[in-house]
């Protein structure tokens, strides 16, 4: 495996393909090489045995379920009692194996990461688009054990391809709009079953990428009075994806369908590619809540991550009562012109 993936990764180095608009990938392909090659590397597939002994993977299975049903009764597309369960049986025999949505990819932040958002599960604030309702399990692969105290951290760009709380050339048309918004930014603490969940849209496309969501996994962070989070360590670094097919389906509904930025598939996206190497799944299960897209999302996935394990991603600016804000020293200060 890891001979196969370092063939792949130096295919891959050698077209000099770039993942952000203008900007070289290369040093974000190596970093997720070095994490396949790590001796530690566990994923949460590993602990299938353990998840499934406990009940866990039943558990969870069984609220999800239920959770989705919820959302359909809401909006009027099922009625409370009508809740038509999977066998809990081959769900466990599935769990870890593809379509079940595991993943550990260690991945890059990239250049948009804001630090210092608020921790809220709505992060939608007036954004339009394909709403999604997110569920992330989050497992410790040393333990293989739920983490009942981290906070999830999510952000991607909006259904148009632009990402708010930062100023860059490629970002959109490079205005400075989208400084002042917080939108599809956030964190939620995990709680008892590993569970943060969020509410946010399908992110669009940009120059040079794929659909893709943004995590980070913080751990020991203090939640302070004005609801956001100081300290704590950083175990996780990922990107979320969507099944090429269905983002082809949303894609053709609005607004995403007035994006005029180049369209980059799954399989033509280098971090996509490296996400899916050594077992990993970094593509969420995705479930209509009613007829259509346009009636909401239902998206699950699981991440497993060493709590122990130390990362340190760069903010590029950070979120202050008055917009994004430069963050000193950032090495993603001017990006992609840097
Ligand atoms: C944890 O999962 C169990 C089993 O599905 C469920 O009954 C419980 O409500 C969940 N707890 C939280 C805080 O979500
Ligand atoms: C995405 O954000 C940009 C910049 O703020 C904005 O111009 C655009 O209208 C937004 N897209 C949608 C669909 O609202
Ligand atoms: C929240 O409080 C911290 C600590 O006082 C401060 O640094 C940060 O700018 C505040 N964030 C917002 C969005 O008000």
């Amino acid at each position: 495996m890891v001979q196969l993936s370092q063939a792949v990764t130096a295919a891959i180095l050698a077209t000099g393909v770039f993942a952000h608009p203008g900007g070289n990938v290369n040093k974000e392909i190596l970093r997720r090489q070095a994490h396949l090659d790590h001796s530690e590397r566990r994923n949460v597939q590993s602990c299938k045995r353990d998840l499934i002994g406990s009940g866990w993977v039943r558990e969870q299975h069984q609220r999800r379920e239920a959770r989705l049903h919820e959302l359909r009764v809401a909006a009027g597309f099922a009625q409370p009692g009508d809740l038509v369960r999977r066998d809990v049986g081959e769900v466990e025999e599935e769990y870890g194996v593809q379509a079940s949505c595991t993943l550990d990819p260690e991945a890059t932040e990239g250049p948009y990461w804001v630090v210092g958002e608020l921790v809220r599960q709505d992060l939608l604030t007036g954004e339009k688009g394909a709403i999604t309702h997110l569920d992330i399990n989050v497992v410790d692969t040393s333990t293989c054990k739920p983490v009942t105290d981290a906070y999830v951290e999510m952000w991607g760009s909006n259904s148009t391809g632009v990402y708010t709380g930062v100023q860059s050339r490629g970002n959109g048309d490079g205005g400075s709009s989208s400084l002042v918004s917080n939108a599809l930014r956030g964190l939620q603490p995990t709680g008892a079953n590993g569970t943060a969940t969020f509410i946010t849209v399908i992110p669009g496309h940009y120059v040079g990428r794929t659909n893709h969501l943004h995590t980070i996994v913080h751990h020991g962070a203090t939640l302070l009075p004005n609801n956001t989070i100081a300290g704590g360590t950083i175990s996780h670094v990922g990107q979320f994806y969507i099944e090429q097919n269905f983002l082809n389906q949303v894609e053709k509904t609005a607004p995403y369908n007035t994006n005029t930025q180049k369209v980059t598939t799954n399989a033509q996206d280098m971090l996509f590619n490296m996400g899916k190497q050594g077992g990993d799944d970094p593509v969420m299960k995705i479930s209509l809540i009613g007829s259509k897209i346009e009636d909401g999302l239902y998206a699950t996935i699981d991440v497993g991550v060493n709590p122990k394990a130390r990362r340190n991603p760069a903010p590029v600016n950070m979120w202050t009562s008055s917009g994004g804000k430069p963050y000193p020293n950032s090495p993603w200060t001017g990006y992609p012109d840097t």
